[in-house]
């Protein structure tokens, strides 16, 4: 099966290689690092095309050149104030010492001054577990050592702004604070989204999380970028209270949505800090079926959760259990693609958080009105390159990981394209290349059939390396039967 791996896993096209870095810990780099990466709309990354001024930096909605997310974190260390994200003037830079990239974590050790932080930022894969890998949500966990033998007096602290709800950086945006014995969470989403419409590769209907698990020495905040960053890092702790004058997303008077604990005086943290990061879409695909009917699709967690509330706690309690699960995986994926070489083990590390994070596991109603777990298809999105939904080529590519990974992908993956083509509203002599061009909206129309040779035998080969890597694609693919003439000899 590795052999597929090595093969078929294509290097993504934004990968270039630098030659610089000699304090980090990767022997090339790419254009930019994963760091919160798990849905088509969950996508933020770091770029790295500055070199090691990582801390000085915005993250960015993919692609690399996509619009800003305003996203900070700060640690204050005996009332001095340093940075390890985002390029806010109200702090100084911490110095970047390093940045390790595995498969599911991107990993920053900063100095900041008598501190040394370790910042992890974990986008989880389960590839065991749809109701896991269907959560959009990604972890920040910091953990911090005092680098002369003394404690300091430590208080961390992170932002986000209401760019990671929509490309439209005009739209009014609301938001809210809730507070429960498990977790503080802000809310911020749009006054008026618009279903199923991108924006500059942004959902327009989407609502954004920010978090932390609930405890003493919490405090969190909203309000404009100014007034909050000073407030912590002239206090370092925050007023509880929230700013309820509803604006635009900015960039006037832009409003931010702040987390901070205080650690008190300190040597070393006795457990990571951890903040959880989310987007939340439901339905999350506009699908037509065989019949021609426009079904909504939802997130498969919600065939276990049905309120965003106890996916927050339960993301949050879970961070070292998820963390553990984390290191197995990556230390799995990395002896594996590493006994091909070192190079490979790192396009692979890059690699799998991309192609998880393209996907959408979406679960519809029964005709019984309860979730249909028999019902389970998957959508990938042509990320950053057009809107292309499964694109067959692209699928090809990544279906090494995903067999690699459970092979238990592969008939949801190519469920809804055998379904558009077997329809008899369709009917196509031919195998289309994607299901539309507009995720994610799935309805078929717009496809690209052009290729459509190619795609049969793509689809054909997908099908071959499933049905022979798994039972679980020996189902009654009669797609493949109904049209014989179509395959290519
Ligand atoms: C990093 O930032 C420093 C200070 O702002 C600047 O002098 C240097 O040119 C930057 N490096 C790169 C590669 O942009
Ligand atoms: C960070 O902000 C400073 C001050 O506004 C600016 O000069 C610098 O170019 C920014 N750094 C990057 C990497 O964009
Ligand atoms: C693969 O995923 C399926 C569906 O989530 C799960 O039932 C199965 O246990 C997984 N198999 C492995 C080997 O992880
Ligand atoms: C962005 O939002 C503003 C304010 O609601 C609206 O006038 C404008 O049409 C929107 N732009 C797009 C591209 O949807
Ligand atoms: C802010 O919102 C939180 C959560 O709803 C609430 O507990 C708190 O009382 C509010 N604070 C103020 C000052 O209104
Ligand atoms: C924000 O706007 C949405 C959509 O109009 C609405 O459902 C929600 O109640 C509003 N929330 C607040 C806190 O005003
Ligand atoms: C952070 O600290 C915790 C608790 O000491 C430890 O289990 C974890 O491995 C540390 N993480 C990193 C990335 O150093
Ligand atoms: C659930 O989905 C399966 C597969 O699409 C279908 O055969 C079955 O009839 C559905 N069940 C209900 C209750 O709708
Ligand atoms: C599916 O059913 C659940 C409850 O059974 C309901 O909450 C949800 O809105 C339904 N979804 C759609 C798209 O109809
Ligand atoms: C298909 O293309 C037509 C013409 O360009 C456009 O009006 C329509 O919105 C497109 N449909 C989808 C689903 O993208």
């Amino acid at each position: 099966m590795f052999r597929g791996l090595l093969h078929l896993l294509t290097v993504p096209s934004f990968l270039s290689v630098l030659a610089y870095g000699s304090t980090s810990l990767q022997t090339f780099w790419p254009a930019a690092v994963p760091l919160a990466v798990r849905s088509p709309y969950l996508s933020a990354w770091q770029s790295t095309t500055k070199g090691i001024n990582v801390t000085s930096e915005w993250s960015r909605f993919w692609p690399n050149h996509g619009l800003l997310l305003g996203w900070t974190g700060h640690i204050r260390v005996d009332s001095t104030t340093y940075r390890w994200l985002g390029n806010d003037t109200w702090s100084t830079a911490g110095n970047l010492a390093g940045i390790e990239v595995t498969p599911t974590r991107t990993i920053y050790n900063v100095q900041a001054g008598p501190m040394d932080v370790t910042i992890t930022f974990l986008s989880p894969i389960e590839p065991s577990d749809w109701v896991r890998q269907s959560i959009p949500f990604s972890y920040m966990a910091v953990n911090a050592s005092s680098n002369d033998g003394l404690a300091h007096s430590v208080q961390l602290y992170s932002d986000i702004t209401a760019e990671w709800v929509s490309g439209n950086r005009s739209a009014l945006v609301n938001w809210s604070t809730a507070t429960t014995d498990q977790s503080v969470y802000h809310k911020i989403e749009l006054t008026s989204p618009t279903a199923f419409e991108e924006i500059q590769n942004q959902a327009n209907d989407g609502v954004a999380y920010y978090s932390m698990t609930m405890g003493p020495h919490v405090t969190y905040q909203t309000g404009s970028a100014p007034t909050v960053r000073t407030q912590f890092q002239q206090q370092g702790s925050l007023q509880n209270t929230n700013d309820t004058d509803f604006r635009i997303i900015g960039p006037a008077d832009q409003p931010v949505f702040a987390i901070s604990v205080n650690l008190g005086s300190i040597q070393a943290t006795q457990s990571s800090v951890v903040w959880a990061i989310g987007y939340v879409r439901d339905p999350s695909i506009k699908y037509t079926t065989s019949s021609g009917q426009t079904q909504l699709r939802s997130p498969y967690y919600r065939t276990q959760y049905s309120s965003v509330q106890d996916i927050i706690s339960e993301f949050l309690s879970d961070y070292s259990n998820a963390e553990t699960r984390a290191e197995d995986l990556d230390n799995q994926l990395m002896q594996a693609s590493s006994s091909i070489s070192n190079e490979y083990s790192q396009i692979v590390s890059l690699a799998a958080r991309q192609t998880f994070g393209s996907i959408d596991i979406t679960v519809a109603n029964g005709t019984d009105g309860n979730w249909n777990t028999s019902d389970v298809m998957i959508f990938m999105k042509n990320m950053g390159i057009d809107g292309r939904v499964n694109p067959v080529e692209i699928m090809y590519a990544s279906f090494p990981l995903f067999l690699y990974l459970n092979a238990s992908f592969g008939k949801p993956l190519l469920a809804p394209l055998f379904e558009y083509q077997d329809s008899p509203q369709t009917a196509l002599p031919y195998a289309m290349s994607d299901l539309g061009g507009s995720y994610p909206i799935a309805s078929g129309e717009n496809g690209t059939s052009s290729e459509s040779e190619s795609s049969w035998g793509i689809e054909r080969k997908i099908w071959k390396y499933a049905h022979h890597d798994s039972g679980s694609c020996e189902a009654d693919w009669r797609w493949f039967t109904d049209w014989p003439t179509l395959w290519p000899p």
